[in-house]
């Protein structure tokens, strides 16, 4: 049986290492998700009511987390990474991470989550190019490739440049650190 639960102490290695196996075979991967989870759980932008784990059979084989970010004076969700371990890929435990992250961001106010990704992936889960909100990527993207969906109905459009935690090493010039 799959189960999707808050993250807790206990699963922090468990974690690291899902993370790892997911994105060893990923085809966008910077080979530090896995540090950047760890480094994330650290920041001031970590919320710790939006880091979850899927399992099956009590078995911890996926992860999302979805942390603070800011466009202008808003603050939105920045969603990564997202992690199913191989050979559970497919099977709609990504989609169903995504599912309760949105419903308790919902339950927290948080009115938009973001991503950078694949355009044939999270359009599946509500994505939409996030240009379509007014939110701007801090780097050179493909608009179909950042997106972002409205967490609540009665969100306002925003108009601004995503700022991300600063442990993503991002900064707002364009490019990596
Ligand atoms: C991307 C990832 C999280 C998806 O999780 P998942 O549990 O395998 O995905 P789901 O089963 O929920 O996918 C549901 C749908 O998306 C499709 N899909 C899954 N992975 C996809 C991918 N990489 N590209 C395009 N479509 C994909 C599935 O075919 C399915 O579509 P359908 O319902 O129309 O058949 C997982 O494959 C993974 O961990 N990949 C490695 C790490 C990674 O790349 N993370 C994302 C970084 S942006």
């Amino acid at each position: 049986m799959m189960r999707i639960r808050k993250e807790e102490a206990k699963d922090r290695e468990i974690i690291y290492s899902v993370v790892k196996a997911a994105f060893d075979r990923a085809e966008h991967s910077d080979g530090n998700e896995h540090d950047l989870v760890n480094s994330l759980r650290k920041s001031e932008a970590f919320i710790p009511e939006l880091s979850f784990v899927a399992e099956i059979d009590g078995k911890l084989i996926g992860h999302i987390l979805f942390t603070k970010a800011s466009v202008g004076k808003d603050t939105v969700l920045a969603l990564a990474p997202l992690a199913v371990l191989p050979a559970y890929q497919r099977k709609g435990i990504g989609m169903a991470l995504m599912k309760e992250g949105h419903r308790i961001a919902d339950k927290l106010g948080y009115a938009y989550s973001v991503v950078l990704g694949s355009e044939k992936y999270y359009p599946k889960a509500g994505y939409l190019p996030a240009s379509f909100f007014g939110i701007k990527p801090p780097f050179a993207v493909p608009d179909e490739n950042f997106m972002a969906y409205k967490i609540r109905e009665d969100a306002p459009a925003l108009d601004g440049i995503m700022i991300y935690a600063k442990e993503f090493g991002i900064d707002s010039l364009g490019g990596k650190r």
